[in-house]
């Protein structure tokens, strides 16, 4: 039912008191500028917003390390190991202890690495020595290690997920094939060779059941790989506690990292020895300076790079990550289904029924950071918010998106961006 504008002055000063009693607000101080507050920016699980530190570190790095330092830079400056110094500052996001995550290259690209090496470890022993069961007793049947031959993939994997592994999969002798995300522990069997999950939904905003899903296919053997773009920075992962095998994710969504920051690789360190990669650079040589012909791996994260680190995006992230100083993932994610059910409810108030209808789970245990939408001629609707300062996307055909960064995302930009889209919808007079 459409609110009259007495409702809406109370669903204002809700968002207000909201605003005021949150333990994160002062966070948003570190994002000001550069516009931010002109708008509603809902769109920062695509792009996070730039963080006043990145500015002048990246200006320092650029004129003092590689200016003045120039190749000295690589010892002197932590520019080698930036890699795995910055994976574990991701990693303490992500409930990962240190060593276990190095950040480079796309997410793209080490969803092929850790794809590859998941079919790899499954036919090798697969992970019955790590992590201890036998899969007997009524449990998913574990193959033969040259049975495995089927790389399970989440049926709405954001699309390059699906591309590497069918790349994947013809390069080791696999087939994909596409299962709901939700029945996957079902169909976990003697023939899977490796698992690739999408954390959260990028188009539904719907979680995953992380540990279920990973213990069902550790059981039978299989490693699960992981995509985190839309997890991390925005909700407690665990990955240590669920005993994950593998993970990748981006850093430019809820970590701020800026426009193709480096991706990040975690690989469960008893796994580690086992982590035998597709692409073996010189980076991640034992021995990278050696220059020998022949290749032996690093130990450890350090096993996932390939060649020369990134430096400059990868400092950026650097400097964007103190943002994370002091503040839990817990409290971001307390705030983030308070944002999510607050937007829900403004919408439900001030958008006449029928017009929209969440395609994102109420449930909060299925919820991640973002509400979808979904609305005919989405596209139109977009442009339209996005021209009155409400700035979200969209998916094809029909998917409005609304992603909610805790960090600076506030509930009046939520109660904005409600009222706005009800005027679009309604044909309202907002641009006056
Ligand atoms: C879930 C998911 N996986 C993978 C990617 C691709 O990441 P990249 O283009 O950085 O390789 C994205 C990009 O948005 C994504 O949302």
């Amino acid at each position: 039912m459409h609110e009259t504008g007495t409702d809406a002055m109370e669903l204002r000063a809700e968002a207000a008191k909201l605003d005021e009693s949150d333990v994160l607000r002062d966070k948003h101080a570190e994002f000001a500028g550069y516009g931010l507050d002109e708008v509603a920016y809902l769109d920062g699980n695509s792009l996070g917003a730039l963080h006043r530190a990145v500015p002048g570190r990246l200006a320092e790095v650029v004129e003092h390390e590689w200016g003045r330092l120039r190749i000295r830079s690589w010892d002197e400056s932590g520019w080698w190991s930036a890699p795995e110094r910055v994976g574990d500052r991701v990693g303490r996001l992500l409930g990962a202890a240190p060593g276990q995550v190095v950040v480079g290259d796309s997410t793209s690209v080490n969803v092929f690495k850790a794809v590859v090496a998941a079919v790899r470890i499954a036919r090798s022993g697969g992970l019955a020595a790590l992590d201890g069961g036998s899969g007997a007793g009524g449990g998913p049947a574990r193959g033969g290690d040259s049975d495995r031959d089927e790389i399970l993939v989440d049926a709405a994997t954001f699309p390059t997920d699906g591309y590497i592994a069918e790349s994947a999969a013809r390069m080791t002798g696999c087939v994909v094939r596409p299962v709901p995300a939700g029945d996957i522990g079902g169909a976990v069997g003697a023939r899977t060779a490796a698992v690739l999950v999408n954390h959260v939904d990028y188009r539904t905003g719907r979680l995953r059941d992380l540990g279920g899903t990973t213990a069902v296919a550790h059981a039978a053997g299989v490693p699960v790989v992981w995509d985190l773009c839309h997890s991390a920075g925005a909700l407690p992962v665990e990955l240590d506690a669920h005993g994950v095998g593998l993970a990748v994710g981006c850093t430019y969504k809820f970590l701020n990292g800026g426009p193709g920051s480096p991706a990040f690789l975690y690989v469960r360190r008893d796994l580690q020895p086992r982590f035998d990669s597709p692409l073996p650079g010189w980076n991640s040589h034992a021995d990278p300076f050696a220059m020998a012909s022949g290749y032996a791996p690093a130990e450890g994260a350090a096993r996932g790079r390939v060649g020369t680190p990134d430096i400059l995006s990868m400092l950026a992230l650097d400097a964007a990550l103190d943002v994370w100083d002091g503040v839990s993932i817990e409290s971001v994610r307390a705030k983030s289904l308070a944002l999510t059910d607050f937007f829900l409810r403004c919408v439900a108030a001030y958008v006449p029924a029928g017009l929209v209808e969440s395609v994102t789970p109420a449930a909060h245990a299925e919820r991640g950071s973002q509400v979808a939408l979904r609305c005919p001629d989405a596209g139109e609707v977009m442009a339209e918010l996005i021209r009155r300062g409400i700035v979200g996307d969209y998916r094809r055909p029909d998917v409005l998106r609304f992603g909610f960064t805790p960090l600076y995302t506030r509930f009046a930009d939520a109660e904005r961006a409600a009222r706005v889209l009800a005027e679009v919808l309604t044909g309202g007079a907002a641009e006056g």
